[in-house]
């Protein structure tokens, strides 16, 4: 099978690209670059294109045999959606519509799209499953939740078939440590942690000590990249034997808090970690964890990396090698 990954050269989209790879799929990666890296997908056959440019996205499809599509491609940083929310639904809603039409144009008719947490807003339960409601409080979670609809109704016009996975927090990097997250500006806990471990960042700051938790710090749902990849590839496995459209939460199903992530880190990394409380930053839920119980049932997925000082000891792997 010929798989087209939009957004290939990110974080996430490297990561399944080479397991796509180790399980013997063709793949063509397409990346704007704009916060990817080439080297993430050396060697891999690459287009830069953009996906908000609908003229270049037919010229991949024309050019090339598709036969399914990953799309990783968005902007994804919650505070800068909330400044620029014409920017967030033009590059993601806008993007990812062009895509489908260029699917259905092309008769295309399988895609996993990359969702998040951030549609659910506040939760009202934890862990939060897939029928919670979805009230997102950021523009980021509502370009999501936009592709999400956008997809169901493509599903019942065209026959487009998406499995769209709601990830919480991912983390950790690929073991061989050439690949791993690199994000400018870096906005996620784990790499900001081991930035400051190598003195790349001068200290990490906690937001809030009095949440209502068993420290006081938010606990959060970190789950490993190669989980979420081996789900990519088992949620395309299912459409290619006639499985349902659908929806998955993708975590780890453990909450674990700032502090925790912190200490962890020191551990790992054996340094000191300055470590800053001040106050709570507005909008942060004090918990968010996933129930992936419908993708265990449904799809037979589990995460391999259930353990959080496994998942950051991969990516302090990684950081050491290029931060350092
Ligand atoms: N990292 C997380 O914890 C997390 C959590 C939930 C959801 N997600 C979603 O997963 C996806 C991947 O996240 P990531 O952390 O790997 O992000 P990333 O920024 O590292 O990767 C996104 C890639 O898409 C490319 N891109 C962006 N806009 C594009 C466009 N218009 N045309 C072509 N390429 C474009 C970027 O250059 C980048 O390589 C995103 O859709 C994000 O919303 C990520």
């Amino acid at each position: 099978m010929n798989i087209l990954v939009c957004g290939g050269a990110g974080y996430i989209g490297s990561h399944v690209v080479r397991q796509l790879q180790k399980k013997g799929y063709e793949v063509l990666v397409l990346d704007n670059l704009i916060n990817g890296h080439l080297s993430a997908v050396d060697g891999v056959p690459f287009v830069k294109a953009d996906i908000t440019d609908k003229q270049a996205l037919q010229e991949v499809f024309s050019r090339n045999s598709i036969d399914a599509v990953m799309h990783f491609a968005a902007f994804s940083i919650v505070g800068e959606s909330m400044s620029k929310p014409g920017l967030y639904y033009r590059n993601n809603v806008l993007g990812t519509l062009n895509l489908l039409e260029a699917m259905r144009e092309n008769k295309v008719s399988k895609l996993i799209f990359s969702s998040t947490a951030a549609v659910y807003g506040e939760p009202e339960e934890i862990p939060i499953c897939e029928e919670h409601r979805t009230k997102p409080t950021n523009p980021y979670g509502a370009t999501k939740l936009a592709v999400e609809e956008m997809l169901n109704w493509f599903n019942h016009a065209y026959g487009l078939n998406y499995v769209s996975l709601r990830y919480f927090n991912a983390a950790g990097a690929d073991e061989s440590g050439d690949i791993g997250e690199d994000h400018n500006p870096e906005t996620h806990l784990i790499p900001l942690v081991l930035k400051t471990a190598l003195g790349v960042l001068p200290e990490i700051k906690i937001f809030g000590t009095d949440y209502p938790t068993p420290d006081g710090t938010c606990l959060r749902d970190y789950i490993h990249v190669n989980d979420l990849a081996d789900a990519h590839i088992m949620g395309l496995q299912s459409l290619s034997g006639g499985g349902q459209s659908t929806i998955f939460n993708l975590g780890n199903g453990n909450g674990f808090s700032v502090k925790e992530i912190i200490e962890t880190a020191r551990k790992v990394t054996g340094k000191p970690i300055q470590a800053v409380e001040t106050d709570r930053r507005t909008g942060d839920p004090a918990v968010l964890v996933a129930s992936s119980e419908k993708i265990k049932q449904e799809l037979g997925w589990q995460p391999r990396y259930g353990d959080i000082e496994q998942i950051i000891s991969s990516a302090w792997r990684w950081h050491q090698r290029n931060f350092n």
